[in-house]
């Protein structure tokens, strides 16, 4: 995975003070900021960023609406890449670092005093955070950005929490994934009372996840790759061919240029900045954009049929949070999980579906609502608001600070989905969309139902925390 001198040159790195800003990054203090038009772009692997269309509906219930409950469905925030992400990026990069001439053209700045953004392979799946930033002044780590997000919602929602200060928080037990949850936590402040449950990701898990993706053998991620394989990889062969024409011999593959996007991404996520952000032309960054849509759309989303099975799961369990909301003494349920996780449960509720399967030969543009970056961002956080007005009780979705009314259930106030409606149109989504038996689960677990939202007092969530 590493070859030897790229595990020496690391470890001379690790004792570089993450504190001190290193002299060659002081340029970032004018630029970290300038490249945030990018983040929709990156594939949801940049830092977080709102959904980029709200149709002008205030995020609060509107007025003589009184909240119920609140539910949250989080990713954890900006984080290092991968394990085997980070291999890929060090394979483009000791091309680059050991080409024997001076860089050219757009990669000359790898001369100017770079240095690589991954500097300690233990940081590799983890959060960013003040302390492991690449540079002090990074304005986008993960850390920052739960602490920022609680801050929100105290702000958003203080009225309706001050009776409700005492509840249980669930995190899968990803370590960035409690991280993040901590992190929230931790800024809510200590008038709060919280007990945070650690649920095992582990696929012996069965049913009782929040990460069902795991417990799901069933589940084949080369399904769709014939779709997948129709579209162009054109974006990628021009821009190895433009780098490697500044640069004879530099011999960048479209595997390469490929991993540029990630490079740029997960560098903004550890330093605020990234120079490698700035060679991709428009056009390159909204092929890579939309390719990665079809990815998730194929993978993970409307285009393979058996997610509504393993995205109902949560639905499920939220649907009957919502339901029992009068007689359960907790009325906040903040979860935490993985980018994949939440996007089956959206695929399942049906927010982004337009009917229209994504077509591979083209970008629809003004026909296209599934936009992975704009669904699952790092941070990314979908809240169902349960709210009363007058006698009756609504229902309605907020995706990453924006109010997305369902597409047949929108007549409420606020555009929200009045209850026994919204149940109806909900029991529809789910119907025989059977987790357990879809997803072949019973080779892995024998647990057939998530209970930890109604047994976390008795039963002890707190599973081992992995680094993965
Ligand atoms: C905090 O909540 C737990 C239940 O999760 C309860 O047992 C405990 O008494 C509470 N502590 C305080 C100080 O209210
Ligand atoms: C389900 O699991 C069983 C036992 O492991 C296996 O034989 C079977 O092929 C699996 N089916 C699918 C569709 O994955
Ligand atoms: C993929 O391309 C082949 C050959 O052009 C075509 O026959 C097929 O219909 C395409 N599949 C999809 C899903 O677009
Ligand atoms: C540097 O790039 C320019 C064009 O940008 C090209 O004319 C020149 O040959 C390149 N030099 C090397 C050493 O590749
Ligand atoms: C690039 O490929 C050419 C032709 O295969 C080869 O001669 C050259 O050594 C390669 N350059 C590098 C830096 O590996
Ligand atoms: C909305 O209703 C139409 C017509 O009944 C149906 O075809 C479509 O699947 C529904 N959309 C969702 C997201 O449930
Ligand atoms: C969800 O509920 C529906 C209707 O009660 C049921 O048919 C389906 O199997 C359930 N799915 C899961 C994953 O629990
Ligand atoms: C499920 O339970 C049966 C009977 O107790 C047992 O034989 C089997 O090994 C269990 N399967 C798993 C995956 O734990
Ligand atoms: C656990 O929670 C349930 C539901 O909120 C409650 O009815 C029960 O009394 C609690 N049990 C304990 C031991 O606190
Ligand atoms: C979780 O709690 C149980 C019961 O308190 C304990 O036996 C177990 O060792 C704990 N597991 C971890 C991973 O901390």
């Amino acid at each position: 995975m590493l070859s030897f001198s790229k595990a020496l040159f690391l470890a001379g790195l690790c004792a570089v003070d993450a504190i001190a800003i290193p002299k060659n990054l002081k340029g970032d203090l004018y630029d970290i900021g300038t490249q945030e038009h990018l983040f929709p772009l990156l594939a949801g692997s940049g830092p977080y960023f709102s959904h980029p269309e709200d149709y002008g509906i205030p995020i609060d219930p509107p007025a003589g609406c009184e909240i119920s409950q609140i539910q949250l469905l989080a990713r954890h925030g900006e984080r290092y890449p991968t394990k085997s992400k980070a291999a890929k990026l060090f394979k483009t990069w000791d091309k680059i670092l050991n080409y024997p001439r001076n860089l050219n053209g757009s990669l000359s700045f790898v001369d100017e005093d770079y240095e690589f953004f991954i500097q300690d392979i233990s940081n590799l799946e983890q959060e960013t955070t003040l302390e492991n930033s690449v540079n002090a002044i990074n304005p986008y780590t993960g850390e920052m950005d739960a602490k920022k997000h609680a801050q929100e919602f105290l702000a958003q929602y203080g009225d309706f929490l001050e009776d409700n200060r005492e509840f249980a928080v669930f995190a899968a037990s990803s370590k960035r994934v409690h991280d993040t949850a901590q992190y929230f936590i931790h800024s809510l402040g200590d008038k709060f009372n919280i007990s945070l449950n650690v649920v095992s990701e582990d696929p012996s898990s069965g049913a009782n996840t929040l990460s069902p993706g795991y417990s799901c053998p069933a589940w084949n991620p080369d399904e769709n790759d014939d779709i997948l394989g129709n579209f162009s990889t054109d974006y990628l062969k021009e821009l190895a061919t433009r780098l490697n024409g500044e640069n004879h011999g530099l011999n960048l593959t479209t595997k390469d240029a490929y991993n540029l996007f990630d490079w740029c991404a997960y560098e903004l996520n550890a330093r605020g900045y990234s120079e490698i952000c700035n060679v991709f032309t428009p056009e390159e960054l909204i092929h890579y954009s939309y390719y990665n849509d079809l990815v998730a759309y194929y993978q993970d989303g409307p285009g393979y049929p058996m997610i509504q099975a393993v995205g109902a799961l949560y639905f499920n369990a939220s649907i009957k949070l919502l339901q029992q909301s009068e007689q359960l003494d907790q009325k906040v349920w903040l979860s935490f999980t993985h980018d994949t996780d939440i996007l089956n449960y959206l695929t399942t509720v049906g927010l982004f579906d337009n009917g229209k399967d994504l077509d591979p030969s083209r970008i629809p543009f003004t026909d296209q609502v599934f936009h992975k970056s704009w669904m699952i961002p790092q941070g990314a956080r979908v809240y169902t608001q349960k709210y009363q007005c007058s006698n009756d009780f609504f229902i309605r979705y907020v995706v990453n600070d924006a109010v997305i009314p369902l597409q047949n259930c929108s007549d409420g106030p606020g555009f929200s989905c009045e209850a026994k409606k919204f149940y109806e149109y909900a029991d529809q989504r789910v119907a025989s969309q059977d987790f357990f038996e879809v997803c072949n689960v019973s080779s892995v677990s024998n647990t057939t139902q998530l209970t930890f939202f109604w047994d976390w007092n008795t039963t002890h969530y707190n599973a081992t925390l992995l680094d993965e």
